[in-house]
């Protein structure tokens, strides 16, 4: 339950609509599915595998496989400390929204108020721009309750998830089923699956659709390894993988429905096209939806707090368990007790979340993730596929996965895992480089890409650094 409240977050309500939105709308689902099935499942039984293995969080998993190999878990756990850190202030803009939907304040325009009075946001990426103490807040309240969710360990997750898992689902449903009985629908479903295959010749988008799948089942990140470490010896591991990997795939294809018939909604509504309803980027879910929920006929605000507590309910225990992934490193490596390093933790996140919180942020939070997610993780996940495949042994993960499992895996899993994944991330992160580097990202200027190239080698550099440093048991 924890794994899946994990991999159920953000990333499936307002991340997997707006990638799917940049990507050619329906055609996007096909390298989504297949990246679910062809690296998505295999490395999430490999790491279950591992997790229950070893019995350890990824960095010291890691070193049991192989001494020389630990950095790549902590590379993987500092990654998770990043996402969590802009992924906290979506959080605070979600619980912002939550009260701001009562009185639907973001009337008559949405982007006006999302960018001007909310966010004080100028179109500068320095720092600067005003300070929404709201926000301030609103970060403050996100990383308590993390750190009042985490600091008594596992027992108290368990009961959170049993309801922040359950709860959100329910309200997406509700959510579906009104966006559904709009008018102008079948428009935006329309969109939403209709594909564009001539999309699918952009490696950027197969590209796009790997890196969601890494962001949504939270891999590469230890999360998975140390979860599964705490689980009894002998549970079903095929079997969990699967549950996972199709409620977090179920998930967001049905948060695509919610989303996209408010959509066709909204167009049907102002007479605009598809195309231009939805300005994509991560405004989607605090500007396009807003100014849709706005103009329901009845129970407006209601319908907007629906969507505002789903999204803070199934994004808490993603953001918990990223911090989950590197406390528990730090405490098996240097035997740090688990009260102080999770309030570390929270402390910093708290912190560097605040430079996210001035009008500039938000330019921040979309190359921290487009860069985290697109080359981070997939190049941490690369590794992982070589570490298990070939320092563990494929071959040796299936058997030990089959041993305990009802749905036994045949030799796929171990081609996956040894051959396939790796030619595949190789070449689009490659292939995605060379367009980055001739078309760059956006509209953002090269500093800003090189800024973000230099967080992220930042944290390939700390991780080679932790992994040098002795543990515990050494000193
Ligand atoms: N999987 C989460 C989501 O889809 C996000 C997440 C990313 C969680 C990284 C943990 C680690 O929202």
């Amino acid at each position: 339950m924890a794994a899946i409240g994990s991999a159920v977050g953000l990333g499936n309500i307002w991340r997997f609509p707006y990638v799917a939105y940049k990507n050619g709308g329906g055609a996007f689902l096909i390298p989504y599915f297949v990246a679910l099935f062809t690296v998505g499942i295999p490395l999430l039984i490999a790491e279950y595998s591992v997790g229950s293995m070893f019995r350890k969080s990824a960095p010291m998993a890691m070193r049991s496989i192989h001494r020389k190999v630990e950095w790549v878990g902590w590379w993987g756990v500092f990654s998770a400390f990043l996402i969590a850190i802009y992924y906290s202030v979506l959080m605070a803009w979600c619980l912002c929204y939550l009260f701001h939907s009562f009185g639907l304040v973001w009337q008559p325009d949405a982007s006006s108020f999302f960018f001007n009075d909310f966010l004080k946001a100028g179109t500068s990426l320095s720092l600067g721009g005003g300070i929404n103490m709201q926000i301030v807040f609103a970060l403050l309240a996100i990383w308590t309750s993390i750190y009042l969710i985490l600091y008594k360990g596992v027992k108290s997750i368990g009961k959170v998830v049993a309801i922040t898992v359950p709860l959100p689902t329910i309200l997406l449903l509700i959510l579906t089923v009104r966006g559904l009985t709009l008018p102008g629908a079948s428009m935006g479903l329309e969109f939403y699956l209709a594909p564009d295959f001539s999309k699918l010749s952009m490696p950027s988008v197969w590209l796009a659709a790997y890196a969601q799948i890494f962001f949504s089942l939270s891999l590469a990140q230890g999360i998975m390894i140390v979860y599964a470490s705490f689980l009894k010896k002998g549970s079903d591991i095929n079997n969990n993988a699967f549950i996972t990997a199709l409620a977090d795939g179920g998930t967001a294809f049905l948060a695509g429905f919610a989303v996209f018939a408010v959509l066709g909604y909204l167009a049907y509504q102002t007479g605009m096209p598809m195309e231009e309803v939805a300005g994509g980027g991560i405004g989607l879910a605090f500007i396009t939806y807003p100014t849709a929920i706005a103009k329901m006929p009845i129970l407006a605000s209601f319908f907007g707090v629906i969507f505002f507590m789903a999204l803070l309910t199934f994004g808490i225990d993603s953001a918990f368990s990223m911090v989950e992934a590197i406390t528990n490193g730090m405490k098996d490596k240097f035997g740090v007790s688990r009260e102080k390093i999770t309030l570390i933790i929270c402390i910093m996140g708290f912190l560097l979340g605040l430079l996210l919180v001035p009008g500039s942020g938000i330019h921040w939070i979309e190359i921290m993730d487009h860069f985290v997610s697109n080359f981070a993780l997939v190049f941490i996940g690369l590794l992982e596929c070589l570490v298990f495949g070939y320092v563990l042994g494929g071959e040796r993960i299936r058997k030990y996965a089959n041993d305990v499992s009802d749905i036994r895996v045949g030799r796929w899993f171990s081609i996956m895992l040894k051959l396939f994944a790796p030619i595949v991330l190789i070449s689009i992160a490659a292939a995605s480089l060379v367009e980055l580097m001739v078309n760059g990202y956006g509209n953002y200027p090269s500093w800003s890409i090189l800024l973000a190239g230099m967080i992220v080698a930042a944290s390939f550099i700390t991780a080679i650094v932790f992994a040098r440093l002795k543990c515990r048991e050494e000193q």
